[in-house]
């Protein structure tokens, strides 16, 4: 669901969050594979605060980077464990976050992709990358046949408007991380959030978790029990 989409049902929504039948499209809680939850009974307890946010859909969506070199096969069985594992109600996907570096260059060469939502490829870069080099792997992608969803495109510090808006013209989507709006990653990146929202260009969120701290006992808590956008700026 996009978050246009999301966002125009919440002054129906009264007594549930603006995340009910919401699709979350960017997670780290399949257990052991990244910098994510390291454990089932972590993830599995992660799912049962997500499922209070009335969440429907969570892809899990585990870092590929040279440093994290997951191989499909592996997080596919991972994966099933998982959900195998979870008996409640939110559908459970795997997908990928990979990183634009050499080994997504290699990846993407040999077809070696795990697709994420909507069967777009998620992409990610550092928060201190130059925009050319981002670009190159962006444009290779698509020349390669996939859409590309861009992860929290808010917190580079080196795409502007500017340039967010000649990918955004290209046809890549853009993917709202919900603590950007709270602040979490600082004032650049909450104000940027604000201005993408403004502009209409972001199609999907995602929460992006981590830790099972965050929805425990942080940020996350009260993004997914947040019943209004200009609650969760406000956080
Ligand atoms: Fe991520």
């Amino acid at each position: 669901m996009g978050l246009g989409e999301l966002f125009s049902r919440k002054q129906s929504i009264i007594s549930s969050g603006i995340l009910q039948g919401a699709t979350d499209c960017h997670s780290h809680i399949l257990p052991g594979v990244d910098d994510g939850l390291r454990s089932l009974e972590d993830s599995l307890e992660v799912l049962g605060w997500y499922e209070t946010s009335g969440i429907s859909n969570l892809w899990c969506t585990p870092h590929i980077m040279e440093e994290v070199a997951n191989r499909t096969a592996d997080l596919e069985e991972r994966f099933a464990v998982l959900r195998d594992a979870y008996r409640g109600p939110i559908s459970l996907h795997l997908g990928a976050e990979y990183m634009m570096d050499a080994n997504y260059g290699r990846r993407l060469a040999s077809g070696d992709i795990i697709k994420s939502i909507d069967g777009h490829v998620l992409l990610e870069t550092y928060s201190a990358s130059p925009f050319a080099p981002a670009l190159e792997l962006i444009r290779k992608t698509l020349d390669a046949g996939y859409t590309v969803v861009l992860a929290h495109p808010e917190r580079y510090r080196y795409f502007g408007e500017k340039e967010l808006g000649m990918l955004h013209r290209m046809g890549v989507y853009f993917q709202l991380n919900l603590p950007s709006l709270t602040g979490w990653y600082g004032e650049g990146p909450q104000r940027k959030a604000g201005l993408l929202l403004g502009n209409g260009w972001y199609s999907y969120f995602g929460s992006d978790c981590h830790r099972l701290s965050a929805v425990r006992d942080q940020f996350l808590k009260k993004c997914l029990k947040s019943k209004t956008v200009s609650e969760l700026q406000s956080l």
